[in-house]
Formats: structure tokens, C-alpha cells, sequence
């Protein structure tokens, strides 16, 4: 059974974290412990543009478009300087990639990926928990993402169901899949 701690920290373990940028708004820190592997992973938000965004960008290539025989181009997606880059830090070295970006109150994630060695390990579910969070925070009223066919058993486990009909992206099947996202009820909604 997956034992996970996910706690907000501040900036003061930015020594431990080299790579870890002065514009990060936040640092989340997750102890895992699966089959007797405990491996520490921290989840940052990285600037457009900057060289964690670049490492990034070869961890989405490499997971997201290099097995498909395919090269991630910047062009293909026109609102990356205003996308939330998510990376999973792992002694310092990025393991793990993940995008969002707020529209008309609802939070579109997207370019979820982990380093094959590190999958399987609970890395993308605390990405997919930030952007989750991060989603919540902003008010949004779900998260949406076109998940591959071979995701879809992954994204269930967080509890997205499918919205819309099977469709083909990049010559993989893909599904949209939904996550509404409970809004606290407001002091007026009460009694
Ligand atoms: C899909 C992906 C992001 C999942 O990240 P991960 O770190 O490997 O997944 P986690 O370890 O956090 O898994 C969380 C749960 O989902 C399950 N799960 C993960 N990937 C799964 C898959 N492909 N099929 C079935 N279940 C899966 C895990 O077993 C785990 O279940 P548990 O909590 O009951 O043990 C990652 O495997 C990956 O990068 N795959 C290649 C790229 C990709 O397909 N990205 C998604 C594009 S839409």
C-alpha cells in the first residue's frame, strides 16, 4: 500500500534543491514509501522560458513524443507562456512533467509525464494532486484533460470519468476526461 505525506513547505529547503528557481511559488514535499522504496519528490512551478522549463520540455519530448517517432515543437501549443509548468524534483533532477492553464473556470491539464525508471511510483499522482489543488485554489469549477487510451486507468484512479467520445490525437486514441471539483458551500448556501 502506497504511505504518502504531502505537506506545503517553504523556501527554506531551496539549498537541498539547486535547481529549484527564486520565481517558484511553491514547493510540496512527498515522502514515498512503496514496496520498501522511499524516494523524496517535490513538486515546483518552473518559468516559461527558464532552463528548469527547458529540462521540462526533453522530459515531454522524451515521454510524450519521442515513442510515438514524433519531436515536440513549441508552435504546437501557442499558450505555453501563459501554462502553469509543473516538474517533480528528484535529488535534484527532474523526473517528472505536467502543464494547466485556467480558461472560462475550467482547469485544462495537460503534457502529464514521468521518466519510464520513475513511473509507477506515485510521481504522476502528486502532479496530477497539485494541478488538482492549484485548481481548486483558483475557484475552477473542474479539471480536463484528453487522456491516452493507456492513461485512462490512471486518470480513473484520481477520479476523472469520461466526457465526450473516443477521438484520435497524434495516432493515439484519446478520451476527454473530466474531474468536477466541489465547491465549498458559501456562508449564504448555509442554514
Ligand atoms: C501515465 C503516467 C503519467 C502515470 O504516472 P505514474 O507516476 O506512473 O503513476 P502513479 O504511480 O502515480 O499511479 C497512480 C495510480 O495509477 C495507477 N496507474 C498509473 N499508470 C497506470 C496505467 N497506465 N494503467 C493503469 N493504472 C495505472 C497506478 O498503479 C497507481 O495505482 P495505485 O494508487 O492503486 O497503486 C506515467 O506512467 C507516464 O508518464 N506515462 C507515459 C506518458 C503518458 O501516457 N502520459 C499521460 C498522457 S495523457
Amino acid at each position: 500500500m502506497l504511505v504518502s505525506h504531502v505537506k506545503q513547505n517553504s523556501q527554506k529547503s531551496k539549498k537541498n534543491f539547486p535547481l529549484i528557481q527564486q520565481e517558484s511559488s511553491f514547493f510540496i514535499k512527498n515522502r514515498l514509501n512503496k514496496r520498501g522504496v522511499e524516494m523524496t519528490v517535490t513538486i515546483h512551478q518552473v518559468t516559461y522560458d527558464s532552463a528548469d522549463y527547458h529540462r521540462l520540455f526533453w522530459i515531454r519530448n522524451d515521454v510524450l513524443r519521442r515513442p510515438l517517432g514524433l519531436v515536440l515543437q513549441r508552435a504546437d501549443f501557442p499558450e505555453e507562456a501563459q501554462t502553469c509548468h509543473l516538474g517533480a524534483l528528484h535529488d535534484g533532477v527532474y523526473i517528472g512533467a505536467g502543464c494547466c492553464l485556467l480558461k472560462n473556470g475550467v482547469m485544462r491539464a495537460s503534457q502529464i509525464a514521468v521518466l519510464p525508471e520513475y513511473q509507477g511510483k506515485a510521481v504522476g499522482r502528486l502532479l496530477m494532486n497539485e494541478i488538482i489543488s492549484l485548481a481548486r485554489g483558483k475557484g475552477a469549477e473542474s479539471v480536463v484533460l484528453d487522456a491516452r487510451q493507456t492513461a485512462f486507468a490512471f486518470y480513473e484512479k484520481l477520479g476523472f470519468t469520461y466526457a465526450g467520445r473516443p477521438f484520435t490525437k497524434l495516432g493515439v486514441s484519446h478520451r476527454t476526461m473530466i474531474l468536477p471539483l466541489k465547491k465549498a458551500p458559501s456562508a449564504r448556501g448555509r442554514g
